[in-house]
């Protein structure tokens, strides 16, 4: 279904091939004017991180030492949150009035907000189908936590919109925030995978992934600014164009007082939303210079270390190699 190659292959396994002919399978074929769109962005090159972590903790539950004995539940929970992340990217470029994304036009800049709204609604109708697949007796426990990833997006969500009104964010009021965008969703992919597999490791596991979704958006942010636009998928610079209260921001805005001449001007601009392109170039020396590009780094990192330290909770095996492996491989990711 995906152009791009696998983010993350195994030597005999990849998420890829797995997931997407599953997804596709989900998706019906008419209205093209509703699923068209849908199809469109599924194909478009996603990552599929979430659907994959699922299946690696479904992997750690059951120790079976082979990704290939991935069972229906985990396979629909792994489809269910992958809808649901697609959801949340439809919607998300109408909030972010964003033009591009896994390198083509997003479903608004291309159809424009109506079919973008129904587009997300009718991928969150697909997911809550690919749930209901399960015939697990946890069903009942998926849904619920299913129900408060998806709710916890949405305060997320919200909080970041409401940020972009603010002249300054701490990074810990940041930090709440991406931990509802970004982080719960992440959590949702590994909790459901763990409840697929039995549930012995849902906390280790749920922590783990906590960790790593926080890492993910801080990683967002610096590759919105210095990604290669090519490769990330997204328009360069694009937070900085919006106003958005991204852990650069943050960062820089802690040092605020310590600003003067012409590094403040700019500053001032990006927060009350003047920025241009032709200010990007000057924004990403500037933030090099204050350290703010190697602060987010270096938060990713530790971050990154957490998630591990988290994985201390469960048996060693080739499984929970996999995982470690997974969260380094995130953290060096350039889209
Ligand atoms: C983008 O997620 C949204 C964020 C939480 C930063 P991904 O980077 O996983 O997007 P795709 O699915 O690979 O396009
Ligand atoms: C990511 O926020 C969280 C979502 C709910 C999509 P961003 O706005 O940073 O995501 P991108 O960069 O557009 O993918
Ligand atoms: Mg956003
Ligand atoms: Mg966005
Ligand atoms: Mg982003």
């Amino acid at each position: 279904m995906s152009e791009n190659l696998s983010f993350f292959t195994n030597s005999d396994w990849d998420a890829i091939e797995v997931i997407d002919p599953r997804l596709a399978t989900l998706v019906p074929a008419e209205p093209d004017s509703l699923y068209g769109p849908i199809r469109e962005v599924l194909q478009a090159g996603g990552k599929r991180i979430r659907p994959f972590l699922t299946l690696l903790a479904t992997d750690v539950e059951r120790n079976s030492g082979t990704l290939h004995d991935s069972d229906e539940a985990a396979l629909n929970a792994a489809c269910a949150v992958e809808f649901l992340h697609t959801f949340t990217l439809v919607h998300d470029d109408i909030m972010d009035n964003a033009a591009t994304r896994r390198g083509r036009p997003t479903v608004y800049a291309a159809y424009g907000t109506s079919a973008a709204i129904l587009s997300g609604d009718a991928l969150i109708a697909l997911a809550n189908e690919a749930l209901a697949r399960i015939t697990s007796p946890n069903l009942g426990q998926m849904m619920a936590e299913f129900g408060l990833g998806f709710r916890c997006v949405c305060e997320g969500q919200a909080l970041d919109k409401a940020f972009e009104n603010r002249d300054t964010i701490r990074v810990a009021e940041y930090l709440e925030m991406i931990d509802l965008k970004t982080a719960k969703i992440i959590e949702l992919a590994a909790v459901l995978g763990s409840v697929a597999g039995g549930g012995r490791f849902i906390k280790p596991l749920r922590s783990f992934a906590h960790h790593l979704g926080l890492a993910f958006q801080i990683n967002d942010d610096l590759l919105d600014l210095i990604g290669d636009e090519r490769t990330f998928g997204k328009t360069s610079g694009g937070d900085i164009l919006e106003g958005k209260r991204t852990f650069l921001f943050a960062a820089v805005m802690e040092g605020y007082t310590s600003l003067a001449g012409d590094d403040r001007n700019l500053i001032d601009r990006i927060r009350d939303r003047q920025a241009i392109l032709e200010d990007i170039p000057r924004v990403r020396v500037l933030l090099m210079r204050l350290g703010v590009l190697e602060h987010a780094r270096a938060a990713a990192a530790e971050e990154t270390r957490c998630a591990e330290a988290s994985l201390g909770a469960i048996p060693e095996s080739p499984a929970r190699e996999r995982l470690r492996e997974f969260g380094r491989s995130l953290l060096g990711r350039q889209r």
